[in-house]
């Protein structure tokens, strides 16, 4: 049976779009070689717009507070759906702080932000710091605290979607999306005019083959009406929403002049095991510690998750030696205790990072074809907006005026 939609990645973007997709009565499948296994698995999965605000890029900050918002409503859904699981969700708050005189410029920096944009946060000196946080080191000058700024487990989210998609009825099909399936203009129902909403048109496009197009009418390429796979078969589908990541666009290359530039920006992150009892962080602790940037990530089993590098660095993901050294240097100049800490884990992950750090959302200019991605550093906060965004444009044919900053088609 051909599904109302076919989504490409099974990260917490593209499970987030399917399991809405599913609750808003669409048929769905999914595609990805490795569900959950890329970005998401890796993310520390702060959920901050806060402490990641940038003067530059207010439009984003706005769609991540407004994220945030509505993650305590996401999460509970979630967890009900996946039949009661902890996804994680702590709301303590973040820290940031500043370790030393020199520090304090990026601190003061964010504070300059923060006031222009409006956003609230708490100055703290050195010793409020560490009566919140005793763990701190004694060196540590000031701090700001952003109590909206919380956190997630992404492997919890992302484990509770893959079961939520199923127990829904979605279909998770192993594999890796390298086309599209165009059917051509006038020979079947895709891009007649839509029927009442919510559920888009179904397609069934003529003779699609493996190399992503229907070939059986000459003439201009029509709607989207499907993905090919790498291992030769198709699957069709009445709209198509790319939510892959850094592989985002490799499916679209068939379709000229569609632009959706999306880049790895590698990042290197470590997780540590639950360490010795009265060592616990209350919160999340972000930090400059004599100009390397560190956060540490307390989940509430115990683990810790210390990141993370930000490298221009192609499609690699090896973990460098300097790169857990850097890290763990910073963790423990900033909490000594850090050191007794067992070391479980070293990983890379690809941030999909777009020219203006802003995530591509909505329909584009091909009929049937939908993106959900370039999330960069906000992938897991930006989940549950970017899955009602998708929706909406699924539904309605365009993007909510209030999200065109994020629409698809900005730089095509
Ligand atoms: N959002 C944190 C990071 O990308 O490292």
């Amino acid at each position: 049976v051909t599904p109302d939609l076919v989504v490409v990645g099974a990260g917490i973007v593209g499970l987030s779009v399917a399991w809405r997709a599913l609750g808003a009565g669409l048929t769905v499948t999914v595609i990805d070689p490795a569900p959950g296994q890329g970005a998401s698995r890796v993310a520390a999965g702060m959920l901050a717009p806060v402490t990641e605000a940038r003067a530059a890029e207010a439009p984003l900050t706005r769609l991540g507070l407004e994220s945030a918002r509505r993650w305590p409503a996401f999460a509970e859904q979630l967890a009900d759906d996946a039949g009661g699981a902890d996804l994680g969700l702590r709301r303590e708050g973040t820290l940031q702080v500043a370790f030393d005189d020199d520090d304090r410029r990026a601190l003061d920096e964010l504070a300059g932000v923060l006031d222009l944009l409006g956003l609230d946060a708490e100055r703290l000196g050195g010793r409020d710091c560490r009566k919140l946080v005793p763990l701190l080191a004694p060196r540590v000058r000031a701090g700001l605290l952003a109590r909206g700024d919380w956190q997630v487990d992404p492997r919890r989210a992302v484990g509770a979607l893959l079961v939520a998609v199923e127990r829904r009825g979605g279909t998770l099909r192993a594999g890796r999306a390298v086309g599209l399936l165009q059917a051509r203009a006038g020979r079947s129902r895709v891009g007649q005019p839509r029927p009442p909403q919510p559920r888009p048109p179904r397609s069934r496009p003529a003779g699609a083959q493996a190399d992503g197009r229907a070939t059986l009418e000459p003439g201009p390429a029509g709607p989207v009406a499907g993905v090919s796979l790498a291992d030769g078969t198709t699957v069709e589908a009445g709209a198509v929403v790319l939510a892959a990541g850094t592989a985002l666009a490799e499916p679209a290359g068939s379709i000229d002049g569609l632009h959706l530039p999306v880049r790895p920006v590698k990042g290197e992150i470590l997780r540590l095991a639950a360490k010795p009892a009265g060592c616990a962080l209350p919160l999340t602790i972000r930090a400059t510690v004599q100009g390397r940037v560190v956060y540490l990530v307390p989940r509430a089993d115990g683990e810790t998750v210390v990141g993370a590098t930000v490298e221009e660095a192609g499609f690699d993901r090896s973990v460098r030696a300097g790169a857990v050294s850097d890290l763990l240097r910073a963790a423990i100049d900033l909490v000594p205790a850090v050191a007794e800490y067992p070391l479980v884990e070293a990983t890379a992950g690809l941030r999909p990072a777009t020219p203006d750090n802003a995530p591509l959302i909505g329909p584009t200019a091909v009929a049937g074809l939908h993106v959900a991605g370039g999330h960069y550093r906000n992938g897991v906060l930006l989940a549950p907006i970017t899955a009602d965004l998708v929706l909406a444009g699924l539904e309605q044919g365009r993007l909510p005026a209030e999200a065109a900053a994020f629409s698809a088609g900005r730089f095509t």
